[in-house]
């Protein structure tokens, strides 16, 4: 059915052709608005949105954002960052760049545009937290100078700048603290745990586990996530967060490494290596906001998430070979199990 032109928006996603951002960009057209990718590429490929270039109402512009754009829109996404380590530690002075002068220029143009801005924020500005589970209100334990800083601190200017545009300008902005996100389309030499879990354990590789591997981690499916992020842009104006969006289910790195085994059939082995620095041991958001001013909790469990993001690598892996995956291309592909 053809949607109200009331409500049909002009929306634009920076960062659209990442892992978050690709799931975001097909979630606005299903609802029947006009959708603005706009990415320099810088951890992603055209592959994420490859299904998306036909439709009559994307676009997609390669651009940088940390220079200026002028363009007309309704509301903003920003979630151009590189969000893993080994991205975002390869060029850690764009990746400060990417998150103040981004900021900068993306709340620069929802000024001059009246247009809603929201923010991808992090739990990495919770740091190595002493305060558990987090709460919005905690104001983290960071490293202001350590190899995670240009993405945390980096973050934590970018929330800044946004509660400043709020309080100076009277901007309607939206602040998200995601925690980590998982499923389909993640990158799959990247080092985020899942990722990484699951391609070594398909290619019956070593199943790398940092330090003891008694560290934990909540993990949300990325479907659950997107929906937390359509209900914040759709809040009340008075509702600016910061807003705690993740899984509260909490398990250890091990526990997540022997479910992967399990649900692949692999036989990989364990393989422990140290720990990188400022590697924080415990995550686990603390969601009573979202659920209070959202209606909002996750739904995916672990499990379920975990056999439809396998299904992804498996398709992925057994493929014709990408480039990103030629890198590390090895052994044998056990079969996934059946659900
Ligand atoms: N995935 C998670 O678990 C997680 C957790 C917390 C926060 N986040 C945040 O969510 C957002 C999306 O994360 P993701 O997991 O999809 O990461 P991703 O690396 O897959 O996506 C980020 C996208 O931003 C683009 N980008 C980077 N710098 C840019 C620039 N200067 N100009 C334009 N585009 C640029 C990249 O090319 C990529 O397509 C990020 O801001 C990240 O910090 C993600």
């Amino acid at each position: 059915m053809a949607m109200r032109l009331s409500s049909r928006k002009r929306v634009l996603v920076s960062g659209g052709a990442g892992f978050i951002g690709s799931h975001l960009c097909e979630r606005l057209l299903k609802d029947g608005h006009d959708v603005l990718c706009v990415d320099n590429f810088f951890s992603s490929t055209r592959d994420n949105i490859q299904g998306l270039l036909a439709h009559g109402q994307f676009e997609l512009l390669r651009h940088d954002i940390t220079f200026p754009l002028y363009v007309e829109v309704d509301e903003i996404y920003n979630l151009a960052c590189p969000a893993s380590p080994v991205h975002y530690q390869s060029d850690p002075v764009q990746t400060t760049k990417t998150n103040v002068h981004g900021a900068i220029n993306l709340l620069g143009l929802a000024k001059r545009v009246k247009a809603k801005i929201l923010q991808a924020s992090t739990s990495e500005i919770y740091g190595d937290p002493r305060v558990h589970p987090q709460r919005e209100e905690y104001w983290g334990r960071v490293n202001p100078v350590g190899a995670r800083s240009c993405y945390d601190e980096g973050k934590r200017c970018a929330e800044t700048l946004f509660m400043d545009y709020r309080r100076q300008h009277a901007l309607g902005i939206k602040i998200a603290r995601i925690f980590n996100t998982y499923g389909p389309r993640m990158h799959p030499n990247d080092g985020r745990v899942v990722s990484n879990f699951i391609v070594q354990a398909l290619r019956g590789a070593p199943i790398t586990i940092f330090g003891s591997g008694r560290q934990t981690r909540s993990f949300c499916y990325v479907s659950d996530l997107i929906e937390a992020l359509i209900r914040l842009m759709g809040s009340d104006d008075s509702f600016t967060g910061p807003v705690n969006l993740g899984n509260p289910h909490e398990c250890t790195v091990i526990e997540l490494a022997e479910l992967v085994l399990s649900l692949t059939g692999s036989r990989s082995p364990i393989a422990f290596a140290p720990l990188p620095s400022d590697d924080p041991t415990r995550r686990r958001p603390d969601i009573a906001l979202a659920k209070a001013q959202l209606d909002w909790q996750p739904e995916v469990p672990l499990r379920e998430g975990l056999l439809r993001t396998i299904e992804y690598f498996d398709r992925l892996i057994s493929g014709p070979a990408r480039p990103a995956l030629q890198l590390a291309a090895t052994a044998t592909v056990p079969h996934v199990r059946a659900r």
